[in-house]
């Protein structure tokens, strides 16, 4: 039977098919090395047409179908299991810039396009499109669709669902939807793209977008501030939003152990402040007031706050150049995070006001548990959003025999510290093949019954990226 399917695969047009094992490699690994798949082949589509019909030919076969962008998915999502009876389809030939509209604000893009190319194409029309992450240099538009992503600038913008006026998908059967509107308002039945946004995959491929852009702020003021401890991390975030109105671009929390690892795994990175502390928050403002005002009144804040002894210390960048220093650390946290041991990565969300508690519970638990592993912080300290990382040293890991046990007791103590602030297990990342458990200890039933309403909907036959999102029954 898959001899078959495959020689039908080979036909398609304007797709690339790779068979070759070790050529496929580098699409089921992912970007951190913790999942390993197989697969009976990786097709690159560089048409819509394409991906429909290769989504119709595998619903034909039933043979299953991994979306994948740029592979850089931190929660396990991006590459297949390793039954090896399906095909990855990878977005990364579909790149094209479609159309850029600076009048109405919006760029219209295939869904494979490198996230920092769109950001590229708006700026070259003077327009802003916000979303910024670490891995914006590899992911992909579909990707950040389909996992919701949110980054450095959710404070100001929102997450990928607020900058998503339309998208083009291929549905499990092979059909297409050309959703691709640049309307602003379109109450016309149910918002189907939400359902899309945010899907992992898993109830079709998503194809292109029409995205949302922005004025370019005229100027930003970005400044690393140290503070002493968690609360006063939290306070500054709360009072530079009160004192900022509509201002704050950024509000990002790095705890000491992570800046200490990013100083010493990444290349070209120094703390640019004279006095430690526990905590840093690197805040940035965009406007349309002038550089030098908003950069005068934000010093004068922090100056009145460094004489109450709620801020340490702190820097402003005076130039682009240092502009990009203080985001070159906080983009390159997880790179750290790979070179600096094993780190058991925790994406959770508090409302915002309680991320104190959470960090101060958090420790304690973690501390008087597992004793051995430091925990590393970092995250969007103005979403309530950390990730919260307890770091193991790479002998310590070896030591520990039951691996798998290990990650989901420490898992279990801080998302039951979340839960129980009205959190959840996974802010941004998204759910992938890792959180099947948590989906079904700490949603909603009901929940989870609709979802697997709308998936089989979507998705009848379950071709669509299996395994991931939705917990079996028997999961617990
Ligand atoms: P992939 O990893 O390839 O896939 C992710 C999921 O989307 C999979 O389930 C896949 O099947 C599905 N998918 C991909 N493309 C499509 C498509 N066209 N149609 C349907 N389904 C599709 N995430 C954040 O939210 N915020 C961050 O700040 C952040 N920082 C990161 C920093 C680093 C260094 C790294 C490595 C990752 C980071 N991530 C972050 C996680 C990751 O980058 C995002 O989840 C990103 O949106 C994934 O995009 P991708 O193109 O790599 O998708
Ligand atoms: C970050 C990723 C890990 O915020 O989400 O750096
Ligand atoms: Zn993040």
């Amino acid at each position: 039977m898959s001899e078959a399917f495959l020689i039908a695969l080979r036909t398609i047009a304007d797709t690339l098919l790779i068979e070759e094992p070790t050529e496929m490699q580098p699409y089921l690994v992912d970007w951190r090395k913790r999942h390993e798949g197989s697969a009976l082949a990786v097709a690159l589509p560089g048409s819509t047409k394409a991906v429909s019909e290769i989504v119709k030919l595998c619903a034909d076969y039933c043979v299953p179908i991994y979306p994948q962008g740029g592979n850089t998915s931190v929660c396990g999502g991006s590459v297949p299991d390793m039954r090896g009876n399906g095909i990855v389809v990878n977005l990364r030939r579909m790149n094209r810039i479609l159309s850029v509209n600076p009048q109405d604000n919006s760029l219209v893009v295939e869904a494979g396009c490198v996230l920092a190319n769109v950001q590229e194409a708006a700026r070259a029309t003077n327009r802003l499109f916000p979303m910024s992450l670490g891995a914006e240099g590899s992911c992909q538009i579909g990707g950040n669709i389909a996992t919701n992503a949110g980054g450095t600038a959710v404070v100001r913008y929102g997450n990928m669902r607020d900058l998503v006026l339309g998208i083009e998908a291929v549905l499990a059967d092979g059909t297409i939807w050309n959703g691709l509107r640049t309307l602003r308002k379109n109450n016309s039945g149910y918002d189907l793209k939400n359902l899309f946004i945010g899907s992992e995959g898993t109830i079709g491929i998503v194809t292109a977008a029409a995205l949302k852009l922005f004025p370019q702020p005229r100027h930003t003021v970005t400044a690393l501030v140290a503070v002493a401890s968690i609360e006063d991390a939290a306070q500054l975030a709360t009072d530079v939003q009160n004192q900022f109105p509509g201002t704050v671009s950024a509000v990002e929390l790095i705890s000491e152990s992570e800046f200490a690892l990013v100083v010493t795994h990444i290349q070209g990175t120094a703390n640019p402040l004279s006095n430690r502390a526990p905590w840093y928050v690197l805040v940035e403002l965009a406007g349309a007031e002038a550089e030098d005002v908003m950069s005068d009144r934000f010093m004068s804040a922090l100056e009145a706050s460094v004489n109450t002894g709620a801020v340490a210390d702190a820097t402003i960048a005076t130039s682009e150049r240092q502009r990009q220093q203080l985001w070159h650390i906080r983009h390159h946290v997880t790179e750290a995070n790979v070179k600096g041991g094993m780190g058991l990565t925790h994406d959770i969300a508090v409302p915002p006001a309680k991320i104190p508690v959470f960090v101060r519970r958090a420790e304690a638990a973690l501390a008087s548990a597992f004793s051995q592993a430091v925990p590393v912080v970092v995250g969007h300290l103005g979403d309530g959003n950390l990730h919260y990382i307890a770091m193991f040293s790479h002998a310590d890991w070896s030591a520990t025999v039951d691996k798998s046990g290990c990650a989901s007791a420490v898992g279990r103590l801080l998302y039951d510290i979340a839960f129980d602030l009205g959190g959840t297990f996974s802010a941004e990342h998204g759910i992938g093949s890792i959180h099947l458990r948590e989906m079904a200890r700490y949603k909603l039933a009901v929940e989870v019954e609709l979802m697997k309403r709308v998936k089989s909907l979507f998705d009848p036959a379950g071709i669509m990226n299996p395994g991931r999102v939705l917990p079996d029954s028997n999961i617990g």
